[in-house]
């Protein structure tokens, strides 16, 4: 049974990464894709409960084709990802015209769930899963820039967060398996490669010693990895995320200092500048730490970019304890930070505690915490005015007059004034001409 399918993929680059393995499934099983989710013989949603804005979006789409399926009944639809791990079965009762729930662990068993779905059966498979090393192909969006995944899971409890339990337990992958994918990556064109943990700092930490290793006890950390890999020929950038303040070492700044094809971009949260809010988060840093890694990394690399993200109203946060946030943001100058209004999730231990933050105050919190961000963003942003930046160009943007798309190393996006497609893929110098806050627009030094 095979035909047309169509992934809405919410959420984050994992889920991004997850999705293209997701489609690689389905087009070696004879899937083509539409765009048209209405054409669609199979619709995957693939699912973030990171806030509860994010998860009744999902229930919206899906309610418009659980109805369509009355009407076309051999429409397959698949839940895929963090709401799948978290409701599970209760996905089934709420939506029964579903037919496989499956959590983010299973994302290269798409194949084999979907033939027990052929034989008639309604699937949902959330167990804890070890996940195989990939043998499928993805189907990458870009051909220039690709995801690595390095290691899955989270083992931290960081009161807030629902991944743990969605995600499951830290598992990385070998350094030889990383490897082997960067160098089909390479061999197919790619050149750029982004290294993916929602944890990365605790990279190795599950694998048995030796080898590479020079963490404790001869374990490979994650700095030990950027080492391994860096040498990939044709490979030209690369980049991580997420970075964790707790974990983030001195020796993985002088790898990226060293290494000329780690980026100066560093995302790094802080969640809050408030240091009670943060020990109640259980994020295991202070405001003073954070600002001192900051401090680490723009002595040797003063140019770096760095990109964080923050939580507003999380439970008991006063007023002043905001303006900590507020004030560390002006402090630091950041490149950019995505922000978030606390939002309560199921199973999380600040959920139930009492002190939770009226829903108008965090919406106020919110903005003005933007526009400080907003501000800062566009001074970091001058910096590059009438510079010359190296420009990965990444593909097209249909806006015109500004055809071409990518980006400087630290992570910037910039428009390029040409129509020569055949740059895509290219590092190419380009003459900055307009900043804005979070995108730049230049012209080709040598057309
Ligand atoms: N592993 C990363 C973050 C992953 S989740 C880290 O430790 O920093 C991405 C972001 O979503 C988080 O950084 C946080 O800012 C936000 N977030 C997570 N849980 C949230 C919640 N319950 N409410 C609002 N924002 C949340
Ligand atoms: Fe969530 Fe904390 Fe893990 Fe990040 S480190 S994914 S915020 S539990
Ligand atoms: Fe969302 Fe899951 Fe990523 S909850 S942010 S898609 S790990």
């Amino acid at each position: 049974m095979t035909g047309k399918y169509h992934i809405v993929t919410f959420g984050c680059q994992m889920n991004k990464a997850d999705s293209e393995r997701m489609a690689g499934i389905l087009e070696s099983m004879g899937y083509t894709p539409t765009e048209d989710v209405n054409e669609a013989k199979l619709v995957l949603y693939n699912t973030c409960s990171i806030r509860d804005n994010a998860e009744q979006k999902l229930y919206s789409y899906l309610g418009r084709q659980a109805k369509r399926k009355h009407a076309e009944p051999d429409l397959t639809l698949v839940v895929a990802g963090c709401v799948a791990q978290q409701e599970g079965e209760k996905l089934l009762r709420r939506v029964p015209e579903i037919d496989l729930v499956m959590g983010p662990q299973y994302a290269n068993r798409l194949g084999e769930l979907l033939e027990q779905v052929e034989q008639g059966r309604q699937v949902v498979a959330t167990e804890e899963a070890y996940i195989e090393e990939d043998i499928t192909k993805p189907r990458r969006q870009s051909q220039v820039t690709a995801w690595v995944n390095v290691i899955y899971g989270c083992n931290e409890r960081c009161t807030y967060c629902i991944v743990p339990f969605v995600r499951g337990k830290e598992q990385s992958r070998t350094p030889e398996a990383i490897k082997r994918e960067i160098e089909e990556l390479a061999q197919r064109g790619y050149k750029e490669v982004t290294l993916l943990g929602q944890n990365i700092d605790a990279y190795g930490r599950d694998l048995p010693p030796g080898g590479i290793g020079k963490g404790v006890g001869g374990k490979i950390t994650f700095t030990d990895l950027l080492y391994y890999i860096h040498d990939v020929e044709g490979i030209e950038r690369i980049r991580f995320a997420t970075s964790h303040p707790r974990y983030f070492s001195r020796r993985l700044i002088q790898a990226c200092y060293e290494l000329p094809k780690v980026c100066e971009h560093f995302h790094i949260p802080f969640q809050s500048g408030d240091n009670d809010i943060l020990k109640a988060m259980a994020r295991g840093y202070t405001r003073e730490r954070y600002r001192q890694i900051i401090d680490q990394i723009r002595e040797l690399m003063p140019d770096a970019a760095i990109s964080a993200d923050a939580i507003v109203g999380f439970p008991g946060e006063t007023e002043e304890q905001f303006q900590h946030t507020i004030e560390l943001v002006a402090e630091i100058g950041f490149d950019n930070v995505n922000t978030a209004a606390y939002s309560p999730r199921p199973g999380t231990p600040a959920a139930l505690w009492a002190n939770q933050i009226p829903e108008e105050v965090k919406d106020d919190r919110l903005q003005r915490l933007n526009h400080v961000v907003q501000q800062g963003a566009a001074k970091r942003s001058l910096r590059y005015r009438e510079r010359v930046e190296e420009i990965l160009i990444e593909g097209r943007q249909p806006k015109e007059p500004y055809p071409l798309m990518g980006r400087t190393r630290t992570n910037r996006i910039t428009f390029i004034h040409s129509d020569r497609e055949d740059l895509i893929g290219k590092l190419v110098k380009v003459k900055i001409t307009e900043v804005r806050p979070f995108s730049l627009t230049g012209t080709l030094l040598h057309d």
